[in-house]
């Protein structure tokens, strides 16, 4: 039997979405052309954040794997880089909505309050999955937790509470996946199960420092070169001396129970690893994926500090609808929300290629040793 020839309009459900820009009204034929601009900016970001959930869960699957192959990691690579772009996209709006002014906007605020993006479930749900936890949130003001916003007006749950509350429940994150990922990462040739694999990560660990030690040497004697004054000098060897110590805390995992040592110690030695010898053939897509998650995090920060910028574009400093402090709030999201630590940490401690000390079994990456 044949079927039906399928339309445009019928696969696209034009004519469906054409009639979600009313707000609360039957149609938008009354309201004004900043509203529906509004509406459909809100409208079009939420099917950026479903795509994005839909690709955050294919990737954290993947990673969540007990053994992840190889040939795994470009699609992998492929989903993240989607993701970040997506939120790229989603930044570009706000510079549609700066079109209105304030005055545009306050002729229909009223009519939101106490609603705020603030209840977008699907931007909780990419949060939870990434890994943020709720004793990382910044406390909104007047409802309490970001939670019981998102619960009815009567404290019933909501569709959007339900989605949230889904989510919470449903783990790994992208990080934790992420970490066990690193955790298993060979180093220096060690698997994390051998005997001597402590002992073998250590001696990675202090190779890497004193070679990062030496750099900051180099680089604090071209500063000091420059400076003006004793105090200036003292100064700057303070501050050399400071990222040093910082550089060894870090990679031995000070900062960290003692219990969680090892295991942290051990991601980010991996990072390091992958970091500074992406061009060992085995070592290459792990690489894009480090990249790739620093792309995806910039760029969901990006997308905070844009819309916090926009927002006091229009509104100034005042009051949210949700009730938060506004600008000042969405400001310290930008600054607070961050989930992959350890990544960007690694930047701080990277050094150049012809100053990292040469591993001892360089063959366990994929190339025989001294090519
Ligand atoms: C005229 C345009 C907009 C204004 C004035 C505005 C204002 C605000 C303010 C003041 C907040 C803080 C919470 C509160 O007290 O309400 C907020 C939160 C939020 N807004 Fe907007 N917003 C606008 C457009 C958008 C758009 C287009 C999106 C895209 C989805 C969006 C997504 C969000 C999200 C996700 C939050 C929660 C942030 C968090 O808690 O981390 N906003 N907005």
């Amino acid at each position: 039997m044949s079927r039906k020839p399928t339309t445009y309009w019928d696969y696209i459900r034009v004519e469906d979405l054409l009639s979600l820009q009313s707000g609360l009204g039957e149609d938008d034929s009354a309201l004004a052309n900043d509203e529906v601009m509004f509406i459909t900016i809100h409208q079009i970001d939420e099917l950026w954040f479903k795509l994005a959930i839909r690709e955050l869960v294919a990737v954290r699957n993947l990673f969540a794997r007990p053994r992840v192959p190889e040939q795994a990691l470009s699609a992998a690579v492929r989903g993240i880089r989607r993701i970040a772009l997506l939120f790229h996209q989603a930044s570009s709006h706000f510079a549609l909505m700066e079109t209105m002014t304030t005055r545009d906007y306050l002729a229909f605020r009223d009519k939101l309050s106490p609603a705020s993006g603030f209840q977008s479930a699907q931007m909780r749900e990419i949060e939870i999955l990434l890994g943020l936890e709720d004793e990382q949130r910044i406390p909104l003001g007047h409802e309490g937790s970001y939670f019981a916003a998102l619960r009815n007006p009567d404290g019933t749950d909501s569709a959007a509470s339900r989605r949230v509350a889904r989510r919470l429940e449903d783990r790994p994150t992208l990080h934790e996946a992420i970490d066990e990922w690193l955790y298993r990462t060979p180093i220096d040739g060690s698997e994390p199960d051998a005997e001597d694999d402590e002992a073998r990560v250590a001696a990675f660990v202090d190779g890497y420092l004193e070679a990062h030690a030496g750099e900051l040497a180099r680089a604090g004697e071209l500063a000091e070169h420059d400076a003006l004054t004793d105090r200036d000098r003292a100064r700057l060897r303070e501050r050399y001396r400071k990222e040093r110590e910082g550089a060894a805390a870090f990679l031995r995992a000070e900062d960290t129970p003692e219990e969680e040592r090892r295991r942290t110690a051990r991601i980010r030695a991996a990072l390091v690893l992958i970091e500074g010898y992406r061009e060992l053939p085995l070592l290459a897509w792990p690489r894009q994926v480090i990249d790739g998650v620093v792309e995806l995090e910039q760029a969901f920060v990006i997308f905070r500090q844009r819309h916090a910028r926009m927002v006091e574009r229009l509104i100034g400093r005042r009051t949210g609808t949700g009730g938060s402090a506004g600008v000042d709030y969405l400001d310290q999201t930008a600054l607070k929300y961050r989930v992959f630590h350890d990544v960007w940490a690694v930047r701080t401690i990277q050094i150049r290629r012809d100053a990292l000390p040469k591993l001892t079994h360089e063959s366990a990456y994929g190339i025989e040793p001294g090519m």
